[in-house]
């Protein structure tokens, strides 16, 4: 017996937090009743309708997406203006979604799976992953927002996770600056924060690596399956 939320996640069919709030909105039936109850435990002989559909637990097979993303694009499934989303620029008949989100500006490595498990470890905090950006900045980063970075700067409350950064251009007559910076987090516009809490605005983002993995030689919208050595690659010790 295993619980809803996980068996949902585990078709493919969405993440496991979309799961409980599916199951939440009583969206989801078990054996012809409606169920809202999170720690809900089925088996493989329960009959399970998610939004009217029916889950196969049979004929599930996990794939995974490394994408570059475009510019102006969404990082999510659907989106209620009908705005082109990472899912539309991946010809397959999957029910995939992506892991963690970038923003529509934001541009670079963004992984898709339908896989709940590996997302959901992905996302998971303790588990640390490392995602590396490159963050063009109004502005010449100096000395005091250098060691602002060192010590760790602080957004609502919590010291954002930087691992690593580099300047790696300053551009005097232009008043840029190009910064990689390595983090192990994922709220939400959290680079652009960190950034804007040292008083440089973000011009221009692009992620360029997560876990071990980076673009390679993929340009703007192109994607490529990953190998099962690289999904694996992620659990390390931990699996
Ligand atoms: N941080 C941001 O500010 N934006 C992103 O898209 C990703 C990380």
């Amino acid at each position: 017996m295993e619980r809803l939320q996980k068996v949902i996640a585990n078709s493919g069919y969405c993440s496991r937090r979309k799961a409980e709030e599916l199951i939440a909105q009583g969206k989801v039936c078990v054996n012809g009743n409606v169920v809202t109850e999170m720690g809900t435990k089925v088996s493989g002989n329960d009959e399970i309708l998610v939004e009217g559909k029916s889950i196969d637990l049979d004929s599930v097979s996990y794939v995974y997406y490394l994408l570059n993303k475009p510019r102006g694009i969404i990082s999510s499934s659907k989106d209620e203006h009908n705005r082109k989303t990472v899912v539309d620029l991946i010809e397959t008949e999957k029910r995939i979604y992506p892991i963690g989100r970038l923003d529509y500006d934001t541009t670079g490595l963004i992984l898709l799976t339908n896989d709940g498990d590996f997302a959901n470890f992905l996302m998971h905090p303790n588990n640390n992953i490392k995602k590396t950006y490159l963050a063009k900045i109004e502005g010449i980063l100096d000395k005091k927002a250098i060691d602002q970075l060192k010590r760790g700067v602080v957004i609502d409350d919590r010291k954002v996770g930087v691992v690593d950064f580099k300047v790696r251009k300053k551009d005097v007559d232009k008043n840029t600056s190009l910064v990689e910076v390595t983090i192990v987090e994922g709220r939400n516009h959290i680079v652009k924060r960190l950034f804007q809490k040292l008083g440089y605005d973000v011009i221009r983002l692009t992620r360029t690596g997560y876990g071990e993995l980076g673009l390679g030689t993929l340009q703007s919208g192109e994607y490529r399956e990953l190998t099962i050595k690289e999904v694996k690659k992620f659990y390390g010790n931990k699996k």
